[in-house]
């Protein structure tokens, strides 16, 4: 019997899927069909998959072709799985030649034609194309520019930038620089708003009363009274109106929260997170605790959740602008756990994150918003384990990838709950309303 594997994402299933199958078929008498994960795909830089592994898979099934189906989840798994299940030829589509020549020592590998005219990205992309504006400054703007580039069916349109100096950088661009936010807001489905925080509130209901989606820099509104109206008009217009943290769309962050829920270091009984950076900073910005603490917040409001029985919040600010803060320390106490933030802007730390439990703990190194590795320590140095997840475009591109897919589904489908969303907001309406312990200045 003459075994034949082939593999594929066979996403939104046509007819060049359907053709290389029944070719695939025909070159043996069993067909192994792999097909691959959602995690695998977007290291090989593939985004946006549509459609659910167990959907991908029904699909394949219903050809009728596979005598097996199996799941595609590591680096390396073809070899493995050649040899597990004596496989005689390997087969994919002539668009991968040459890529797979070092499966030959294992068994013939033979690459079919590919089918002109027919592609899973091409049907994504012609199926939704939103058009997104950036509103704001800054380097995170460009890095969504250049990450919406890897996004299926997102397509930045304009950009909306106070700063003429960082026009320059998208000069080779195809983009219209919209005068101003009214004129933005005319030719887009979307925002993303990076502005200063101060006008989140102001600019993203006005996105939402002209029926645009919108992705906001977290904090999306300086306290809870305005998340809630916000989030009440997105509900009632069908928008979609989502946080953004890059950090919650990081592989290795999400891996680390599953493996603190399932009890992997026992109980957790603290939580401490660090994010400072040192920066200049003039009259437009982002105090400390509105750069920093949305980010260091949510490993503490994901795990420990948001009701704390107290906090206290700690703040070195500038004698002339009282809300503009140098440094924050904000303590927790939760019924069965305490928790900690530092963020500075003007104060340099170790940006660590460190979960503790009953067992061992989670050690996250600086910069752990840039999650890609972490390690799980315990007393008998033996146990301890490392982990490391590619960080590709340090998480921007799959929060596109949600952001697009609330979109065309017509329900939140991001990564930070609403509640956790608004919980930031009250700790930023805290700070505001100055319901905090000052540090003197030297
Ligand atoms: N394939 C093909 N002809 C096409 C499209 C795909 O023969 N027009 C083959 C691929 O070469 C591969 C298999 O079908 O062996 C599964 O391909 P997959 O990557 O899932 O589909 P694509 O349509 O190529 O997806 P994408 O556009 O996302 O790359």
């Amino acid at each position: 019997m003459i075994k034949v594997i082939t593999y594929g994402t066979y996403d939104l299933f046509h007819y060049g899927h359907q053709r290389l199958l029944e070719r695939a078929k025909a070159l043996g008498d069993y067909l192994i069909v792999g097909v691959t994960t959602d995690d695998f795909d977007k290291k090989r830089g593939k985004i946006n998959v549509q459609q659910s592994l167990m959907e991908r898979i029904e699909s394949v099934r219903a050809t009728g072709l596979a005598d097996e189906i199996i799941v595609e989840e590591y680096e390396g798994q073809k070899i493995d799985d050649i040899k597990r299940f004596g496989v005689d030829i390997f087969t994919v589509g002539s668009d991968w030649v040459g890529h797979f020549d070092y499966l030959n020592e294992y068994c013939d590998v033979v690459y079919l034609p590919r089918t002109e005219g027919v592609s899973s990205s091409n049907i994504r992309s012609k199926k939704r194309n939103i058009n997104l504006g950036l509103v704001g400054e800054g380097n995170v703007l460009k890095k969504f520019h250049d990450e919406s580039k890897l996004v299926n069916g997102i397509k930045v349109n304009t950009i909306l930038t106070d700063n003429d100096s960082e026009k320059e950088c998208y000069k080779n661009e195809n983009l219209i620089f919209s005068k101003d936010y009214d004129e933005l807001l005319k030719i887009v489905d979307a925002v993303f708003i990076i502005s200063h925080p101060s006008k989140h509130y102001s600019q993203i209901k006005k996105a939402l009363k002209q029926g645009k989606h919108v992705l906001c820099e977290s904090p999306v509104a300086l306290n809870e009274k305005e998340f809630d109206e916000l989030q009440k008009l997105a509900m009632e217009n069908n928008l979609i109106l989502m946080d953004s943290i890059k950090t919650a769309y990081s592989t290795a962050y999400n891996r680390l929260l599953l493996l603190m829920k399932g009890g992997n270091i026992g109980n957790i009984y603290s939580i401490d997170a660090t994010c400072t950076s040192l920066r200049d900073f003039d009259d437009n910005s982002w105090n400390s605790i509105s750069s920093w603490a949305p980010t260091a917040l949510l490993p503490i409001f994901q795990i420990l959740g948001i009701d704390y029985k107290n906090k206290t919040i700690n703040s070195l600010t500038l004698d002339e602008k009282p809300n503009f803060d140098l440094f924050t320390k904000i303590d927790f106490q939760y019924d069965n756990a305490v928790a900690s933030i530092k963020v500075a802007n003007s104060v340099k730390s170790e940006g660590e994150l460190i979960i503790s439990g009953t067992e061992g703990y989670a050690y996250v190194p600086a910069p752990w918003w840039k999650t890609d590795y972490f390690e799980l320590r315990y007393e008998n140095l033996e146990d301890n384990r490392k982990y490391f997840y590619q960080l590709d475009g340090e998480g921007i591109r799959y929060e596109l990838v949600a952001f697009a897919k609330s979109i065309e589904l017509g329900k939140y489908n991001g990564y930070i709950d609403y509640n956790i969303s608004k919980a930031i907001c009250k700790i930023i309406e805290d700070f505001e309303n100055k319901d905090v312990n000052f540090i003197k200045r030297y």
